[in-house]
């Protein structure tokens, strides 16, 4: 795999092929991406506490998977724009209290493709990598998920691996309508969801992190 370039991350990338992330660019692509991310996060979760932490697991379960370091660098810092569709939400929807009806789903839904929207289009590695987090992170590997129901390794490899961390993360986590699970609790569900929801060999790499030094993270 050549380092850090978008393309090795099965993403789309313009011809010329994308640089890779040379010492220049990362300070700019960093202080990019984590403005973006604060951005996306000022909605929902002031504090960023999520985002964080779905960085920092996504980039452990990119080196878990012996991807180089590079590689696992532009992961960690595109992370954290999962969500950055969900500042096109009306509050009503987003900020609801209690379940949402079909059609609010439905606009939920559209945070993938309204974020991709947002970040298509550019020639940094980290936004075109954040481009396929933010459309593919409610994929599933069995092909059930959203928004246009990819399967197994058609779904870009950054968006299988967010998509571990952001479950787990919400799991491990108190939410409006739920207390945090269990850290041993939500393993168990990410490792009985392998095969399904998620790419097995993703869950195998997650399994051995230290997932406990990770939810401290913020
Ligand atoms: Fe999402
Ligand atoms: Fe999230």
């Amino acid at each position: 795999m050549s380092p850090a370039s978008a393309a090795a991350l099965d993403v789309d990338c313009p011809s010329p092929p994308c640089d890779p992330l040379t010492a220049a660019a990362v300070d700019v692509q960093q202080e990019l991406a984590t403005r973006l991310a604060i951005v996306a996060e000022f909605r929902d979760d002031e504090t960023g506490a999520h985002a964080a932490r779905v960085a920092a697991i996504s980039g452990a379960i990119a080196t878990a998977l012996g991807l180089p370091e590079s590689s696992a660098r532009l992961i960690e810092l595109a992370a954290p724009l999962h969500d950055l569709g969900k500042v096109a939400i009306a509050d009503a929807i987003l900020l609801k209290q209690g379940p949402l009806s079909d059609a609010e789903r439905r606009v939920m839904e559209e945070h993938t493709t309204t974020g991709a929207r947002m970040l298509e289009g550019s020639d940094m590695p980290v936004l075109q990598v954040a481009r396929a987090i933010a459309l593919t992170h409610h994929e599933r590997w069995d092909g059930a998920g959203y928004p246009n129901r990819l399967d197994g390794p058609r779904i870009p490899l950054p968006g299988r691996i967010v998509a571990i961390a952001d479950v787990f993360d919400a799991l491990t986590s108190d939410r409006p309508y739920k207390r945090a699970w269990p850290v041993a609790d939500a393993l168990a569900e990410i490792r009985s969801l392998r095969g399904s929801h998620f790419d097995p060999v993703i869950v195998a790499a997650f399994l051995r992190l230290d997932h406990r030094a990770l939810l401290r993270v913020s």
